[in-house]
């Protein structure tokens, strides 16, 4: 539970910040929306975070480009069982793939988070 929670939470942050950096006009589009919010001499609290629609945009692009666990912990169905047409049968090891292409995603959606608004 703690490695769960705490590897999964630093590493998206880490990417987080290493995306923004990288591109200034989100950086400073986020910094906006936080100074109008919470205000430049407070802590973001729990409370805030439905108001900070452009902050949570940049959190899922951030969970899209860099999922960190891109293929889920593995599931074994206790029956046969079928998922979209596909028969998993009892005790099988069923790997989830939620890595996107990125090469199948438009350009738009990936330099600008405010597309998930
Ligand atoms: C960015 C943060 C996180 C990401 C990307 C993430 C991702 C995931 C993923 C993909 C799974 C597997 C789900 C499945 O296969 O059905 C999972 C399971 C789990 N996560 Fe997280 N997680 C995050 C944060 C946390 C936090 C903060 C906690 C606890 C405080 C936590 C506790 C767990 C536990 C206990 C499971 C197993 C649940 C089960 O099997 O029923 N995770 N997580």
């Amino acid at each position: 539970m703690v490695t769960a929670g705490t590897d999964t939470s630093s590493y998206t942050v880490e990417f987080a910040m290493a995306e923004v950096v990288n591109k200034p006009e989100v950086m400073q589009k986020a910094q906006q929306e936080l100074d109008a919010v919470v205000g430049k001499h407070n802590i973001v609290e729990e409370s805030h975070i439905h108001k900070l629609p452009y902050l949570q945009a940049v959190v899922k692009e951030t969970l899209r480009l860099h999922p960190v666990v891109p293929l889920l912990i593995p599931h074994s169905p206790t029956e046969t069982c079928t998922v979209g047409g596909h028969t998993i049968p009892k005790g099988s090891r069923v790997f989830v793939n939620k890595e996107v292409p990125l090469v199948a995603i438009p350009t738009p959606r990936l330099s600008d988070p405010a597309l998930y608004e």
